[in-house]
């Protein structure tokens, strides 16, 4: 269950006029909570600023966050979501001002799904992501290119699916970021045109350059990934999850993988521990 606070009060609906639903005018954070703590709030928070700062949306600030989510109370291990939207608003397009952005913040608990992350088949999906250097890296609350590619598939078994832009270049999971493992070193989609800039991304991004091992921001086709020796998936719920298969393709965990997944679970990311 998930218990709500809109605008800082204790609520589970937020008004029809609001722009979040109408238009998706807005940005939101999925946070693990881990050992009852919010996972890398400040990347989160500075994430949900560049994106306020983007689209004219006056971000709440750090401290009323923080205050908010602690009246939530404690949680040992869940989810928590912030969503900030511009608000109601009279009908039509045209941002109004405003002074504060809806808070709508939820946590809900779920139980610990272990360590030990087994490989994950994936696949590719038809629907494409639209280039749009606007809105590429934050994380708006437009995702129905994500709704729509993941009800391609219903198959459990397949855990992920890879979306390509118009031009060809494979971009992201639904709901991940990917790397390809390459010569020794990392590749990750080029996220200057579309995608989300994850927090998870950054950290290993960040893992990697610390410990030398190369990381590069490319533009990915799809022969780029038939090439690579290995591929993971990352984003804040799942730590890390390297790639068994790829539309029939098999990949081997290489020893960067499992070298990155060992950084991560040392850096609190306790699913990625073999
Ligand atoms: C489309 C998309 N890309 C990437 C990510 C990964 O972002 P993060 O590492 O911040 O969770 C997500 C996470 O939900 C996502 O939905």
């Amino acid at each position: 269950m998930t218990a709500w606070l809109v605008n800082g009060n204790r609520a589970d609906t937020v008004a029809v006029d609001d722009r979040g639903l109408a238009y998706g005018d807005g940005l939101f954070e999925t946070i693990a909570v881990r050992g009852g703590q919010p996972r890398f709030p400040d990347a989160h928070l500075e994430r949900l600023a560049k994106g306020c700062a983007r689209l004219g949306i006056p971000y709440p600030g750090d401290e009323l966050l923080a205050k908010e989510i602690r009246l939530l109370g404690n949680c040992e291990h869940g989810t928590l979501k912030i969503l900030l939207t511009r608000g109601g608003g009279p009908r039509g397009y045209a941002p109004p001002q405003v002074r504060m952005a809806t808070r709508i913040i939820g946590l809900s608990e779920s139980k610990p799904g272990g360590t030990a992350v087994d490989a994950v088949r994936i696949r590719y999906c038809e629907t494409p992501i639209a280039v749009n250097r606007a809105l590429a890296g934050i994380k708006t609350l437009n995702r129905l290119e994500q709704v729509v590619a993941r009800a391609e598939w219903s198959d459990p078994g397949i855990k992920e699916g890879l979306m390509l832009n118009d031009r060809g270049d494979v971009v992201c999971g639904t709901m991940t970021n990917l790397f390809l493992v390459s010569g020794g070193g990392l590749l990750t989609p080029d996220l200057g045109e579309c995608g989300i800039r994850g927090v998870m991304r950054d950290r290993v991004m960040r893992l990697a350059e610390q410990n030398n091992i190369s990381v590069a921001e490319v533009r990915v086709s799809k022969a780029d990934i038939n090439e690579a020796d290995d591929l993971f998936l990352t984003n804040s719920l799942i730590g890390a999850w390297p790639v068994a298969e790829l539309n029939g393709q098999q990949y081997e965990r290489s020893a960067v993988t499992s070298r990155l997944m060992q950084l991560l679970a040392e850096s609190g990311v306790m699913e990625c521990a073999v």
